[in-house]
């Protein structure tokens, strides 16, 4: 068994401990949040952002420097999420918002971010240390949702929190769960292919990315994602020019999620059949669960155990991203 794959066994620990945090309440005016974080740090702000519009709240995940211009304004709570704590872009963020004064939180293992939260008296939720952010994703989102949920702004997300552990423990039980076995048959279909994700915007467009994402950085390969309504808009057409090459040569996944609007999941299944004979239909996976936490991780689980499968079929460890870390120290090393 992988070391990536052993981390992904513990995701309902991880989420579990997420429901278990005790964060101190936070003082703040902000009616909305922005979750400024990149990469395997980042994907808890479009989590975050998921389960809040599902309450009426607006959150808003932050991927680059700065503040988006509206901040100023509206004045949200910063809640900084980054594994390392060091990771450029989610620094300056905290800067910025520093300088504009608005309220700050932050969710990470250590690194810089943790020292400034300290020395400036932020709530901290110090996520334990493990190799690689993508493989904390239920420490980090757990850990924002629970900020959200001590300034305020969410309800309590422990049940949630629980029943995404539950779920995720089921399809995994152990590793012969119904989750490797999916897992594994994808991996076999998408072999030798580029990876498309399609799910319906909200929920199934996250873990569409999220899928994405592991298979770039566990699977080492290419792979895209996009949503419903919108790929129906254009996406859809680009399957035209090369049918034997994309049937061939791409491979594509539909991620359903109960729940969402019923006209995206007629527009699924309409694409699906116009689509079939030029695109290398892979498979489907539909969400499991009651909250929309537990319909969002048993996507996550099960596009995570198909990136280790990916690697472990072209013969890599999921677990390096040497080019990630050698792009982060070409820039350490250039003044702008
Ligand atoms: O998977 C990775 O290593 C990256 O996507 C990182 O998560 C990203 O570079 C941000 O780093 P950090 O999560 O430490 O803030």
């Amino acid at each position: 068994m992988s070391a990536m794959r052993d981390l992904i066994a513990t995701l309902p620990d991880q989420l579990r401990w997420a429901a278990g945090l005790d964060v101190a309440a936070i003082s703040t005016s902000a009616s909305e949040a922005l979750v400024a974080g990149m990469g395997g740090s980042g994907i808890a702000g479009a989590i975050a952002e998921a389960v809040a519009d599902e309450a009426g709240v607006r959150v808003t995940p932050h991927r680059s420097y700065g503040l988006p211009g509206w901040a100023a304004r509206s004045r949200p709570l910063l809640v900084a999420v980054s594994h390392s704590g060091n990771t450029e872009e989610t620094r300056d963020a905290v800067e910025s918002a520093a300088a504009a004064g608005l309220d700050v939180a932050a969710v990470t293992t250590g690194g810089w971010l943790a020292d400034r939260a300290e020395s400036a008296g932020w709530p901290l939720v110090a996520a334990p240390p493990g190799p690689q952010p993508r493989a904390a994703v239920g420490y980090l989102s757990g850990g924002v949702l629970r900020v959200l949920e001590a300034a305020g702004l969410l309800p309590d997300q422990a049940p949630a929190l629980r029943e995404a552990a539950d779920v995720v423990e089921r399809l995994l039980d152990g590793g012969s769960g119904p989750g490797p076995a999916l897992a594994g048959d994808l991996a076999e279909a998408l072999e030798g292919r580029v990876a498309v994700i399609y799910g319906g915007s909200g929920a199934g467009a996250v873990a569409a990315n999220r899928w994405k994402t592991q298979i770039n950085e566990n699977g080492k390969a290419p792979a895209y994602w996009s949503e419903f309504p919108e790929l129906d808009h254009n996406e859809i057409v680009g399957w035209t020019a090369f049918p034997d090459l994309s049937a061939e040569r791409m491979g594509v996944v539909f991620l359903h999620v109960p729940g969402e609007h019923p006209r995206i999941a007629l527009r699924a299944r309409i694409t699906m059949a116009l689509i079939e004979d030029r695109a290398g239909i892979a498979g489907e996976v539909h969400a499991q669960g009651e909250h929309l936490l537990a319909r969002l991780f048993s996507l996550i689980v099960v596009g995570d155990l198909v990136s280790v499968s990916i690697a472990q079929r072209a013969g890599v460890d999921p677990m390096p991203v040497d080019i990630i870390e050698d792009l982060k120290r070409r820039l350490a090393a250039e003044e702008t």
